[in-house]
């Protein structure tokens, strides 16, 4: 098999994988819109799953393979195809994400082994609530969030191209997952930044930051 081919099976297969948890993920975060309690108690249930040893070794190899694949899917098709709009807007959301998850994945990691913090709600507030890290955090997640819908979105519009004719639906498939991540991502930083409701991250998780 062509190792093009080979790299675009891994990327879907990892996508699909780290797709359901980004689902059970940020739909967690989004019930901070019920309060912090009802975000932790939602993370607890969930992480009877995810945490499993199996899961998790699953999921991070996924989130490993998905950065690898996308980066050189990305270095093979940027030069053929510069020009057109969807594919370089699925480019940039697909580099930002695949920054994002190795930062975002370490930073989990080594909050959990080497600061022995529980990664809950109050380690993702914590930089929101230490200055100048908000001027970091704001766009860092919010851009996450709109990067995934984006990349979503881009895909479904590329594989309507090949199987239908009718515009308006390809544009809905673009810009329905934008806009739905796009109100998702500024719910879960303004929820995280204390905008909705007051936020008192607790002094270990400050500590980190200097604060
Ligand atoms: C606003 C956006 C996000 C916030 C605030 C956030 C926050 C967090 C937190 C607090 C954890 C630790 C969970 C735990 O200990 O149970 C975590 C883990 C993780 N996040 Fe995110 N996350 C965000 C977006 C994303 C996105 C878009 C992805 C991509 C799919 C992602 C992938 C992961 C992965 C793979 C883990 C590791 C799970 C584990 O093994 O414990 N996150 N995130």
């Amino acid at each position: 098999m062509p190792s093009f081919l080979l790299h675009r099976r891994v990327h879907r297969a990892s996508a699909l994988c780290l797709g359901a948890f980004a689902v059970v993920h940020l739909g967690n975060h989004l019930t901070g819109l019920r309060g912090i309690e009802a975000h932790l108690a939602f993370m607890q249930a969930a992480r009877v799953i995810y945490r499993h040893p199996a899961v998790e070794a699953l999921l991070l190899a996924s989130a490993a393979l998905q950065a690898w694949s996308g980066a050189t899917l990305l270095r093979r098709s940027r030069l053929r195809n510069a020009a057109n709009p969807v594919i370089a807007l699925q480019h940039w959301s697909g580099a930002y994400l695949g920054f994002f998850l190795l930062v975002h994945v370490a930073a989990v990691l080594v909050g959990r082994g080497f600061l022995s913090l529980d990664t809950t709600w109050y380690f993702a507030a914590a930089g929101f609530h230490v200055r100048p890290f908000a001027w970091f955090f704001a766009p860092y997640y919010g851009l996450a969030v709109l990067a995934l819908g984006t990349h979503v979105g881009c895909a479904l519009h590329r594989r309507l191209v090949s199987t239908t004719q009718v515009p308006p639906l390809r544009q809905a498939a673009l810009l329905l997952p934008m806009l739905g991540a796009a109100v998702a991502g500024g719910l879960i930083v303004s929820m995280l930044a204390g905008w909705l409701y007051p936020v008192r991250v607790p002094p270990e998780y400050l500590a980190p930051f200097g604060g």
